[in-house]
């Protein structure tokens, strides 16, 4: 998980009993991917939760070519990405930021979003999940 992080996401771990890493994430540049690397050396981590386009809090978007590099570890570690891009309709430039799954070659990533944010706000929760079912199967197992 970043840190700081959307709260509903440790709200959610919480309740399914799993143990969380915090890892150190920039204002600016978004996540330590060196920070990430150590922790995917020490620990058994299954999954990794995060936000590439406008993140909450921070608001950040990562860069694409720190989206590859996220792809590539975590690619190499076996790990799950479960992209939380909720926020990807909000963006302020002119094309919309590719989410890091763009660059995710063997299937790896859950891709979450949502339309609540720009249909619906403040009311129902309608959103949309895609995945495949090898990256579901390598989080459950
Ligand atoms: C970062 C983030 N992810 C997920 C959600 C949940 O989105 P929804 O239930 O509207 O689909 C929210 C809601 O505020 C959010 O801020």
């Amino acid at each position: 998980m970043e840190n700081p992080c959307f709260y509903g996401a440790l709200q959610a771990l919480e309740r399914l009993k799993l143990k969380a890493l915090s890892i150190a994430t920039d204002v600016k540049e978004g996540i330590d991917l060196d920070a990430l690397v150590q922790a995917l050396q020490h620990y058994p981590v299954k999954a990794c939760w995060l936000m590439t386009n406008s993140q909450n809090p921070l608001g950040f978007t990562l860069t694409p070519e720190k989206k590859a590099r996220l792809i590539e570890i975590l690619t190499a570690h076996n790990v799950t990405l479960i992209e939380d891009d909720v926020y990807s309709e909000l963006y302020f430039g002119r094309e919309k930021p590719l989410p890091a799954k763009a660059w995710d070659k063997q299937d790896m990533t859950l891709h979450c979003s949502s339309f609540s944010k720009c249909l619906v706000p403040g009311s129902a929760s309608v959103g949309l999940r895609r995945a495949s079912t090898l990256a579901a199967f390598s989080i459950y197992n």
